[in-house]
């Protein structure tokens, strides 16, 4: 489908800044799929099954947007859904090496395949997943980080840790 992007990522958790860029994105393209990577080699704090649900959740309110989950290759998956734009989040001036070569390689692999990158209102561009995961496991509030639903999933997961 010509006007279909996917917006893909780990989302260990999904944070405020992702929300706000698949707001975003939403606006601009009539059907978003929100991909959760399987990526084994990543060790997740999260289950792939724990994304998934609160990716729906927080998403669920966007007509347009479908959450999945994705193995393999980026490209292979955006071929299998007729897709060829792809979402990136895009904060400082550090994310920019990382994203540059994922794009470049991206688009060798499938010349097709464009990267559009967006720009998270500017409160949340210091905000990553990995540094919610460290406040909440070192007892800060992370409740103006993450939406209510992600809030209390984290929560969870530290008393249980903390037993
Ligand atoms: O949220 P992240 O961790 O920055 O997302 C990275 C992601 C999932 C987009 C990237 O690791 C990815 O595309 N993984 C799938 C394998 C792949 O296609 N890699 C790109 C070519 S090396």
């Amino acid at each position: 489908m010509k006007n279909t992007a996917v917006y893909p990522g780990s989302f260990d958790p999904p944070t405020n800044g992702h929300l706000d860029v698949i707001e975003r994105a939403s606006k601009i393209f009539p059907r978003l799929i929100v991909a959760v990577t399987d990526n084994q080699s990543k060790t997740p704090s999260y289950t792939l099954k724990e994304r998934l649900t609160l990716l729906k959740s927080i998403t669920k309110k966007y007509s347009g947007v479908k959450v999945e989950i994705f193995s393999g290759l980026l490209v292979h998956y955006l071929k299998k859904k007729n897709a060829r734009i792809l979402i990136r989040g895009l904060r400082a001036v550090s994310d920019f090496e990382y994203e540059f070569q994922l794009a470049l390689m991206n688009r060798k692999l499938s010349p097709s395949t464009e990267t559009v990158f967006l720009m998270p209102d500017e409160k949340y561009v210091y905000l990553s997943s990995r540094m919610v995961n460290e406040v909440a496991r070192l007892g800060g509030n992370v409740g103006c980080f993450v939406p209510p639903e992600v809030r209390s999933r984290i929560l969870k997961k530290c008393k249980h840790s903390n037993r």
